[in-house]
């Protein structure tokens, strides 16, 4: 980029040697103020209408905001309407507390005046840009002009406030903002705080909401929380605010800055969920939550809904949540990598093994059912997957445990429908590839129907090698002709084998054979491998699934002659 960079001035980090914040830990969770319906609704490309304003605010009610930003009533009729419609139509709970923003302007303040008329709680939101660069190139003033701005404003606010308390009996309170505080000089931002601070009459009793933006996110995170340390500690009038932080994620920290900025003192915290808002959005309310929640500290917000959150969100703004948005993206609990999917099964085995109160699952930070979602492996499979490949799909997708020596044989099979296909094939089509090629296989020999039991009990029949007798009974069709067969053995395999000599199949030698139980749906079978050689000597496998575990073996028998007979 040619060294454009130069022109870039490097942030001045304060002096603040003896910082405390980064030996603290969160233990609590801040107050949490929603400003989606302001900031956010500001920064789309077609601003909510009413009906989807008072959505998104059911919304954010469920959710558990109790104080909710409504919007900016002054700066236009539709803002001043809606404002009107969510406390005409009463549909503000008692315990939430509507906030509406205003710049430090006698007419703008005069008119959100008129807006909150009759709401029972109000946050009265003004503000003033105080930065260095702002005072210097927008508004051409000395920081002595820019506290003249916001003392007369909130003058004028505690005057209209007095005024309406009187009349109504509303509980209004004042947050203060010094707009791009994080790019003025912190002498300046304490000072004029403090200013606004005896302006309003704060108390102990009756704090102001001193409110400090990372307007602009200037640098890395550490610095934004010097800055909240530093005016915790110098405001004169601390004990009368409760100190809010407002960031945005200019430089992608967003959430970083909020956290360090909360181990610095912040008690509140304005941001939006997933993060929408001017230019690379405001912090995301879902992703601080939900990180406070993997650290055992109840946020007091509910997301145990993520779905609903997100498709409530996506209506009304139009906007789309990244499929790697941190716990609402469609691939979050996701693990494409086998090693990853390995290490997550064998963690799920260990909760349920060692009956683990706590959640111990490598890669994945929470359980995704905490925000009603499941994790979910990736499986693909690719012309360069490997022999093992395919029967790691089988496994880890439909719990199929195909035994080594098949392993080969089956790859070959899935590689050349990669090959043809031409692309990666997805778990299902593996198993359509094993389902045609091991479950659908009943030509030239197919069997019609079956009986197997055992020797009466009360006859004590024994075989030759002192074992019970078994009987098969069958009548096996070959290609069009059906054909009777029965005979006695020492076990059911055995039985069969020899009825099938009745048939003329012969000369097969059993090489091993293995089975597990498959839950398929509802019910619980059995799925047997059979290993055969066949009259020349050459593998062959074939596979039964029946809720018989001995006819899941006979089924796998015949499923391996027809494949060496094709
Ligand atoms: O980002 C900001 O500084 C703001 C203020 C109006 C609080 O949105
Ligand atoms: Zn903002």
């Amino acid at each position: 980029m040619n060294n454009g960079c130069k022109k870039y001035i490097p942030f001045q980090q304060i002096t603040l040697p003896d910082r405390t914040w980064p030996q603290k830990t969160i233990t609590a969770p801040p107050v949490w103020c929603s400003v989606d319906l302001r900031d956010g609704n500001q920064a789309l490309i077609d601003p909510m209408n009413l009906e989807e304003k008072l959505d998104f605010f059911k919304l954010l009610v469920d959710v558990g905001f109790k104080e909710i930003e409504i919007g900016f009533p002054s700066a236009s009729e539709t803002e001043y309407e809606i404002c009107r419609a969510l406390i005409e139509r009463d549909l503000i709970p008692e315990d939430v507390t509507i906030q509406v923003l205003v710049q430090a302007r006698e007419h703008l303040i005069r008119k959100t005046f008129d807006a909150i008329h009759g709401a029972k709680n109000v946050i009265v939101h003004f503000y003033n840009s105080t930065s260095t660069l702002q005072r210097k190139v927008v508004f051409k003033k000395e920081m002595d002009g820019i506290v003249d701005i916001a003392v007369e404003a909130a003058k004028l606010i505690r005057e209209l406030t007095e005024k309406e308390i009187a009349e109504t009996g509303m509980n209004i309170r004042y947050e203060y903002s010094p707009e791009s505080f994080s790019g003025t000089e912190m002498e300046n931002a304490v000072l004029i705080c403090d200013k606004v601070l005896d302006a309003l009459g704060a108390t102990p009793e009756n704090k102001v909401i001193l409110n400090l933006p990372d307007t602009v996110e200037m640098c890395t995170p550490n610095t934004f929380a010097d800055q909240i340390e530093y005016c915790i500690r110098n405001i004169k009038g601390r004990k009368n605010a409760i100190i809010s932080v407002h960031p945005h994620n200019d430089r992608g920290t967003g959430v970083a800055a909020t956290e360090l900025s909360l181990l610095a003192g912040a008690e509140r915290v304005e941001g939006t969920l997933f993060g929408n808002g001017e230019r690379t959005g405001n912090v995301d309310i879902v992703t601080l939550a939900m990180n406070m929640y993997s650290q055992g500290v109840d946020p007091q917000l509910d997301f145990s809904n993520i779905h609903h959150v997100r498709d409530v969100y996506e209506r009304c703004t139009s906007m789309k949540v990244p499929p790697r948005q941190p716990y609402a993206g469609d691939l979050v609990f996701t693990a494409f990598s086998g090693s990853h999917q390995d290490a997550i099964k064998k963690g799920v085995d260990y909760m349920k093994t060692h009956e683990s109160p706590f959640w111990e699952v490598p890669y994945l930070p929470i359980d995704p059912a905490d925000v009603g979602r499941e994790y979910e492996p990736i499986i693909r499979i690719n012309s360069q997957s490997g022999k093992g490949g395919a029967a790691f799909v089988m496994q880890q997708a439909f719990g199929f445990q195909l035994p080594k020596a098949m392993h080969p044989e089956f790859g070959t099979v899935v590689k050349a429908a990669c090959d043809e296909a031409g692309r990666e094939l997805m778990p299902q089509e593996v198993y359509n590839l094993f389902s045609k090629e091991y479950l659908e296989v009943n030509f030239p020999y197919n069997l019609k129907a079956y009986k197997l039991y055992e020797e009466n009990e009360d006859e004590e029949a024994e075989n030759a090698e002192g074992g019970t007798a078994v009987h098969f009974e069958g009548n096996l069709r070959f290609r069009h002709e059906d054909h009777k067969v029965s005979a006695v053995g020492n076990g059911p395999i055995d039985a069969f084998f020899r009825a099938l000599e009745q048939v003329n199949i012969k000369d097969y030698t059993f090489v091993a054979y293995q089975e597990h139980a498959i839950s398929r749906g509802a019910d619980s079978k059995a799925v047997s491998y059979i290993h055969l050689k066949d009259p020349q000597g050459k593998d062959a496998f074939g596979v039964g699934i029946d809720s018989n575990i001995s006819m899941a073996s006979i089924k796998g028998i015949i499923c391996a002659i027809n494949r060496a007979a094709k």
